[in-house]
């Protein structure tokens, strides 16, 4: 595997591949990787000839008080697992080297709607802050296909809506969630949680698949859903910031005529905020 940090080498290499017919894919990452990143790799393998995968801690998606300084950096253990992955190159620029101007002087990209809503709403600018670095790495290695997990579901859409709005020509892949054998949804913040809070951790899952099985048994009843799921989290331990059921499209309030609808959920056990989601088919009324 080629480890490369600037941007001139990683143009080179990719300029070469793409002059040789290679088809490339791009897997972003932060980093501190998991199970969930991995079956990533793996995919992208079986797409593309030729596997970029990019490790960087991207500032501008983290809020004032959040974790960016404590988030977890494993860079030795990652290239180790790229390489055992089958990954072709890492791509593992700098802060500088991505953001050559202070923040604030940074062009933005902005996804507005999509980006404001649950965990836009949580932590204000931090779509702001995907949707630009993921812009960026797009036209730094400029991939055929990008791949990301759907545990981000939100996040998933948010840069679907991107590529097209901007007509970036990136096909963008989305990879099925990765679980535990207790169904805990594989995350690098799941590191955060106490032994005892590994335990409680899969309730979450848990909750949601009874939210989805009363969708799909036809309750429409959504807000008494979330509001009894709530209820049970905190029983459970978790502190919610959302748990709501969505428009599987487009994240939009449910109609009693939407069928495809997804349930989504943040919430802290301890110092981990998790994220979930788990999509159910309202039958026809
Ligand atoms: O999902 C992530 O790890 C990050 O949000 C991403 C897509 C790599 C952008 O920094």
């Amino acid at each position: 595997m080629i480890t490369l940090t600037t941007i001139a080498d990683l143009r080179r290499q990719v300029r070469g591949w793409r002059a040789d017919g290679k088809r490339i894919a791009l897997v972003p990452t932060m980093g501190n990787l998991h199970a969930g990143h991995l079956t990533l790799v793996r995919r992208a393998r079986e797409l593309a000839d030729r596997v970029v995968v990019s490790i960087f801690v991207n500032p501008l998606q983290f809020g004032a008080g959040e974790d960016f300084e404590g988030y977890p950096r494993t860079m030795e253990q990652d290239a180790a697992a790229l390489v055992a992955a089958g990954a072709d190159l890492l791509f593992s620029p700098s802060v500088t080297e991505v953001y050559s101007k202070p923040q604030e002087q940074q062009t933005r990209v902005e996804v507005p709607g999509i980006s404001d809503i649950l965990c836009g709403a949580s932590r204000p600018g931090h779509f702001v802050g995907v949707a630009t670095v993921v812009c960026k790495l797009f036209n730094m290695v400029q991939p055929d296909l990008a791949l990301f997990g759907d545990k981000d579901y939100q996040q998933l859409l948010v840069i679907r809506s991107m590529v097209q709005d901007l007509c970036i020509p990136v096909e963008i892949v989305g990879v099925l969630t990765v679980r535990d054998e207790n169904g805990l949804a594989l995350s690098s913040r799941n590191g955060y949680l106490t032994a005892a809070e590994r335990k409680q951790a899969p309730e979450l899952r848990r909750i949601m698949l009874k939210t989805a099985v009363a969708i799909e048994s036809g309750s429409r009843d959504y807000t008494g859903l979330e509001e009894k799921a709530k209820l049970e989290l905190e029983k459970a331990g978790f502190n919610p910031d959302y748990y709501t059921i969505r428009s599987a499209v487009d994240l939009s309030e449910p109609t009693d005529k939407m069928s495809d609808l997804v349930v989504l959920v943040a919430a802290y056990l301890g110092k981990a905020r998790l994220i979930d989601n788990l999509q159910a088919h309202s039958p026809p009324g």
